[in-house]
């Protein structure tokens, strides 16, 4: 090898205060651990001995407990980009410490290849091979490696000996061109492959290799439960019934199904629709549930850009790699989530609202309005693009104190203009073609809780005679979260 080995300690010891840091990975999926958190370790050193220490730090999205969760509980990140999941960074942004910027995750790689995001000192990639050419086999998770490496100025591998490196062949990496140069990526269906099977890199830069081994296994998800399992059936039914009126074609299109708890239990619920055919997946990441839908030939195809699996499940995936190769390719987000392939493809695009509001705007990040969440993801990526864009939440939050459905939405991502159907575990809205009134009345009837029914129908009435387009009270347009805030129950509101 003609690379310079290193511990952790000594990579992480050439990276200095104010360094703005990029890694691999996208989930737990192909993010490096061991150097971030050495990196840890010297911030507590340098702050314990009064010196300032602070880096920041571009990833995928989420990361592990040894990026995220530890540079924020050692105080040691100034900028943070552009999504994120960890108890530690969620306290750090909420309490203004970290500056968070929450961006769309198909025009990471873009901005930063147009100089819009600053210059990149380091990449730290995860690799689980590395010849002398500077072909790299990544593992799990793509997320912005493509971009990260080819703009950063130093590369520090972490060499990660505890996966097989027979997964060589999964990852399809490919790279835009700048404008004016730009062309179609070719991608006509799911299946797809246009780029190459290994990260190239530039020998010169890799100025570490961290040999280490350590497995990530993603955090289980909750169990599936009454209302979640109504919610996913509810989503069975709409597919169905929209294949039955011929607005999808027989031959189905290619789903796209957000992340979290909710999003696993649709998917767990599609493996039961059987009026749904066999169908492909063009989507962020996969979750386990996928592994079990590929099994049982209900997804025939899966696109993505992250194996966020359990241990248990890569397990099974790598066991059986050369039939998961016919069925599974992995891309950098920037082409997994690419405004002009979502609209080729004809993607059904299904993602997870924390709150919609009568009108059909959708708030994925902000819990009342202030406080981060994760981020915005790819979720407007997609909804903005699709064939057809769902949300879909259950219709309250903690205990029924919460209201998913407001007069307006707290904070919003993803607008009335791109969303086309609200699905709750009490029914389907189809917004399609409905004004602003006829979109509130038909999102209360079919979605909203019947507790707070009567509550948003006198809200909706406020503004009887009083002419405009849409019936929106500025007065009271955020009385329930301010009830919410006042005595913890959404239902006490009064306007
Ligand atoms: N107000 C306050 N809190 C709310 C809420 C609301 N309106 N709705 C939900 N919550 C809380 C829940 O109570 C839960 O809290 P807990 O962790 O303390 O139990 C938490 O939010 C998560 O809710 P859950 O129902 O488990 O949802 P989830 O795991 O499916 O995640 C999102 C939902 C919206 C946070 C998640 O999908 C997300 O981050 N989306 C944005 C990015 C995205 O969609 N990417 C996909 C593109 S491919």
């Amino acid at each position: 090898m003609i690379y310079t080995k290193m511990s952790a300690d000594e990579a992480a010891a050439l990276i200095n205060h104010g360094a703005t840091i990029s890694v691999s990975g996208f989930t737990a999926a192909g993010t490096p651990r061991v150097v971030t958190e050495a990196l840890a370790v010297k911030a507590e050193k340098e702050h314990a001995e009064g010196r300032p220490f602070k880096i920041n730090l571009f990833t995928g999205a989420l990361t592990n407990e040894c990026v995220d969760e530890a540079l924020a509980k050692a105080h040691a990140i100034d900028r943070r980009m552009p999504f994120q999941g960890s108890p530690a960074m969620r306290a750090g942004i909420n309490s203004g410490e970290i500056n968070y910027f929450d961006m769309h995750l198909s025009v990471v790689g873009q901005y930063v290849r147009y100089g819009f995001l600053g210059k990149i000192d380091f990449c730290i990639i995860e690799a689980l091979d590395i010849n002398d050419e500077g072909e790299i086999v990544l593992s799990g998770g793509i997320g912005c490696v493509d971009t990260y490496s080819q703009m950063a100025d130093k590369i520090i591998v972490e060499l990660n000996s505890a996966y097989d490196t027979r997964i060589r062949g999964l990852h399809d990496i490919y790279t835009p061109a700048t404008p004016p140069h730009r062309r179609e990526i070719p991608i006509y269906e799911p299946q797809d492959r246009i780029g190459s099977p290994v990260l190239k890199v530039d020998p010169k830069k890799v100025v570490a290799v961290v040999e280490c081994n350590y497995r990530y296994g993603v955090k289980p998800f909750s169990p599936i439960d009454a209302t979640t399992a109504q919610l996913g059936r509810n989503v069975a039914r709409f597919l169905t019934e929209e294949l039955q009126a011929g607005r999808i074609p027989p031959e189905f299109l290619p789903l796209q199904s957000g992340v979290g708890n909710v999003s696993n239990a649709i998917l767990h619920e599609l493996q039961e629709a059987d009026e749904i055919p066999p169908f492909k997946l063009y989507t962020e990441v996969l979750q386990d549930q996928v592994i079990d839908l590929i099994d049982l030939g209900r997804c025939t195809f899966a696109s993505s850009g992250a194996l966020a699996l359990s241990d248990e499940v890569y397990d099974k995936v790598m066991a059986n790699i050369d039939f998961y190769k016919q069925h599974i390719v992995l891309r950098p987000y920037e082409i997994s989530n690419h405004p002009e392939i979502v609209r080729r493809l004809g993607i059904v695009a299904i993602n997870t609202a924390l709150e919609a509001d009568i009108f059909g705007n959708v708030n994925s990040t902000h819990v009342l309005g202030t406080k981060m969440m994760n981020g915005v993801g790819g979720a407007a990526d997609f909804a903005r693009n699709a064939y057809i864009s769902v949300f879909i939440c259950p219709s309250v939050a903690k205990g029924g104190n919460i209201s998913a459905i407001v007069p307006y939405a707290s904070h919003i991502d993803s607008s009335e203009h791109s969303v086309m159907i609200i699905i709750t575990e009490q029914g389907i809205a189809d917004l399609r073609g409905k004004s602003p009134r006829q979109r509130a009345e038909c999102i209360i009837e079919n979605c909203a809780h019947p507790s707070y029914r009567p509550l948003l129908r006198e809200y909706l009435h406020l503004m009887d005679g009083q002419g405009g387009h849409t019936p929106l009270s500025l007065h009271h347009a955020f009385a329930f979260h301010e009830e919410f805030m006042k005595s913890g129950d959404m239902h006490n509101t009064k306007f």
